[in-house]
């Protein structure tokens, strides 16, 4: 069986490389011959643990190729997956289809016997639907089907995602189309992953309703930390309680400075087009991107009031500025909205990320980027874990304390506990918790 994946963005290229690992042969296209060129030698362009492993040792075992040529790679498909690029329209927040729209018409030239279309980019409802059109008319003859394939992955542990997922939802109406698809996830099923086989537009909504539905999760426990602060109770024990309850769940409970990433606020706005475009506004995704939109606001003004109300002349140090641990992706982290605010402020910042900082200062001019989290401290008045990278977590207090200009800490990940801070000279900031342990 031969697969075809059409980009190699980040879904693309971690899709491709576990179904070579699978034993699958994996032909990667990309249009950016820079990028083909970097993948075959190996030199991964996104940051995600293990994937350069995987990807080095199924190229060389030959079944993993990257090229530009996707006329050729088509042609010998059984699957043609499409992981392209599907970004914010500018305006109206909808997922712009011109990347996958493209796709379809370069695949549909190409196709030669029956082959399954597969859309792997998080797309609109009906999309799939649109690319069958779009096929059937650049090429009448051709013998395909169409399939909606949408991934669950986490950036950061991404291949363990894909390797064991909760479930695999695969859209598809096509007995030959299944067959494929059944047969590409047999290893998975074979674990005992569930896989669950539904018509295209509920697939394509799965994904959306998936994804905004977690946003939820993590909007509702930030006001119920902001509720707790106002009635003296703490979120962490509020989260663990309800999260107890099976039918709630304790995972995306983590209060923090608000959700970021390439997903969750792209995918929560273009569910409230679509449910809009549909007839059927959603009135709680509305809801949802409003607060998680405030709360970011909400922290940089958080973080001046901890400052004594002005933070003009003061030096605040950053730790962590991607939209979470174990990525570089600077993706509507909070920290593009936290920072900035800050700076008109009139505060000076400094700040450190494990990985993010190169993709950073593009983003966020005027930051003073250091080595490590002790250098960030110096002369500091202030000190704001953004991200919860684990090498925040066993820093050493008292150094830290001694090296500022005044030892304040404001912990948006609620990383520390208040016994860790209690023998510290740190006055401490935290989210959700009694005035008691925040302040
Ligand atoms: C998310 C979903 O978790 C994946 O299942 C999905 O496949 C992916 O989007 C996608 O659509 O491609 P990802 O964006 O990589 O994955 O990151 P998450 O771990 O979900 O975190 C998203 C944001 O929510 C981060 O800013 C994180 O800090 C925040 N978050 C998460 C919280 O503030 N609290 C939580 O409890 C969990």
């Amino acid at each position: 069986m031969k697969i075809c994946v059409v980009g190699t963005g980040y879904v693309g290229l971690v899709s491709g490389a576990c179904f070579s690992e699978f034993g699958f042969h994996v032909t990667c296209v990309d249009k950016d011959a820079g990028i083909v060129a970097r993948l075959e030698r190996d030199e991964i362009p996104i940051y995600e643990p293990g994937l350069d492993d995987l990807v080095h040792k199924n190229r060389v075992a030959g079944r993993l190729d990257f090229t530009t040529n996707l006329a050729n790679s088509v042609k010998d498909a059984d699957a043609v997956f499409i992981a392209v690029g599907t970004p914010s329209r500018r305006g109206d927040g909808a997922a712009d289809l011109v990347f996958v729209e493209s796709a379809a018409r370069e695949i549909a030239a190409n196709l030669s016997g029956f082959t399954v279309i597969v859309t792997k980019s998080t797309v609109p409802v009906g999309t799939a639907r649109h690319i069958e059109r779009i096929v059937r008319e650049t090429s009448p003859e051709a013998d395909f089907a169409m399939a909606s394939n949408p991934e669950f992955l986490r950036e950061g542990s991404a291949i363990e995602d894909f390797m064991r997922p909760d479930r695999v939802v695969v859209g598809v109406e096509d007995e030959r189309a299944r067959d494929i698809l059944a047969r590409l996830y047999r290893p998975l099923s074979l674990r005992d992953a569930p896989v669950l086989f539904t018509g295209l537009e509920s697939a394509e909504l799965i994904k959306y309703a998936g994804n905004g539905f977690l946003a939820t999760k993590i909007a509702f426990i930030n006001q119920i930390a902001d509720l707790c602060e106002a009635v003296d109770a703490d979120v962490q024990d509020v989260a663990k309680g309800i999260g107890l309850d099976g039918r709630i769940g304790a995972k995306f409970l983590h209060p923090g400075p608000g959700f970021g990433g390439s997903c969750f606020p792209k995918d929560t706005r273009a569910l409230s087009v679509i449910a809009r475009e549909a007839g059927a506004p959603m009135s709680l995704v509305d809801a949802v991107i409003a607060s998680n939109d405030a709360r970011k606001q909400a922290m940089a003004k958080r973080i001046i009031a901890a400052l004594g109300g002005d933070a003009r002349g003061k030096r605040i140090g950053i730790l962590g500025v991607s939209f979470k641990p174990n990525t570089d992706d600077m993706r509507e982290s909070p920290s593009l909205d936290i920072i900035p605010h800050l700076m008109e402020a009139g505060a000076d910042i400094r700040a450190f990320d494990p990985a993010a900082m190169e993709r950073a200062a593009e983003m966020l001019p005027g930051v003073d980027w250091q080595e490590d989290s002790y250098t960030v401290a110096k002369g500091a008045d202030c000190l704001v874990i953004l991200t919860e990278w684990n090498e925040f977590r066993a820093l050493d207090l008292n150094k830290l304390s001694a090296i500022m200009k005044r030892p304040l800490l404001i912990d948006l990940r609620n990383i520390y506990t208040l016994e860790e801070i209690a023998p510290t000279p740190f006055t401490y900031h935290s989210i959700g918790r009694p005035a008691a342990l925040r302040d």
